[in-house]
């Protein structure tokens, strides 16, 4: 049976770095809907320039074509095993979508660790974000700096800053986190499935919670 594994937690809070991550220890694909949001921009899909508009603005993409992304994104050979989601679901309707798809794949959410983090440290760390370019691998300029300023440690890629990541729309992102995918804490903890990390420590310390955690391997 697949695996499927829901990292839920405030905009900041290490859903990707951590994703990254365990995805690679799980053997799963990492799906992050804001990365596939991305490409579509870089693109200039019909998608993506939808959706550009909005992201800068802080606010969601609506719910039927986020959901029909990824839906066709989960359909793909690689998550035959299953996947680990970061940023999908982000409102009760996605939540409810995302049970009604995996079922078809004979699946269902089995864990989803919600990664908690205070909203002052998740300013100051979407401020100091840099991001790569080609593949989204991501770091900070304190607390994760790649070995050489403006360049990606994995792939030579430049390195920049999201337009999202400006203070004004990180504020925005957090409120809307809070009206619109905060109650999916309560949704994840009915079904039995949620555990909580605590996500203000390094790392490498919080990659350790998360591990000890995980379904056996
Ligand atoms: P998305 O790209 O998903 O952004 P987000 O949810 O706002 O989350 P972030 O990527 O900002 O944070 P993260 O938790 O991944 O943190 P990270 O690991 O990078 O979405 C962007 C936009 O797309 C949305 O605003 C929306 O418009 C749209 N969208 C996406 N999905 C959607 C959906 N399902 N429905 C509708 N619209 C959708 O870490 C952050 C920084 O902190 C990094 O610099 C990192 O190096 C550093 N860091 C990480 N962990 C630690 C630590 N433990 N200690 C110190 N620093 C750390
Ligand atoms: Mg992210």
């Amino acid at each position: 049976m697949p695996v499927y594994l829901v990292m839920l937690g405030a905009p900041g809070a290490g859903k990707g770095t951590q994703a990254e991550i365990i995805s690679e220890e799980l053997g799963l694909p990492h799906i992050s809907s804001g990365d596939l949001f991305r490409e579509h921009i870089k693109n200039k899909t019909e998608l993506g320039l939808l959706a550009s508009e909005i992201i800068n603005r802080g606010q969601l993409v609506p719910d039927d074509v986020t959901i029909a992304m990824i839906r066709d994104r989960l359909a793909r050979k690689d998550c035959a095993n299953g996947a680990v989601l970061d940023g999908f679901p982000r409102t009760p309707a996605q939540a409810q979508a995302l049970d009604s798809i995996l079922a078809e794949f004979n699946g269902k959410v089995d864990l989803v660790p919600y990664i908690k983090v205070e909203d002052e440290v998740l300013i100051e760390r979407l401020t100091g974000r840099w991001t790569c370019r080609e593949n989204g691998h991501i770091f900070h300029q304190i607390y994760n700096p790649p070995k050489q300023a403006g360049i990606c440690d994995f792939d030579g890629s430049e390195l920049y800053q999201r337009d999202d990541d400006k203070r004004e729309t990180v504020i925005e992102r957090i409120q809307v986190y809070l009206q619109q995918t905060a109650p999916l804490i309560e949704y994840y903890k009915k079904s039995g499935v949620l555990v909580e990390v605590d996500g203000d420590h390094p790392i490498e310390k919080v990659t350790e919670n998360l591990m000890a955690v995980l379904p056996n391997r």
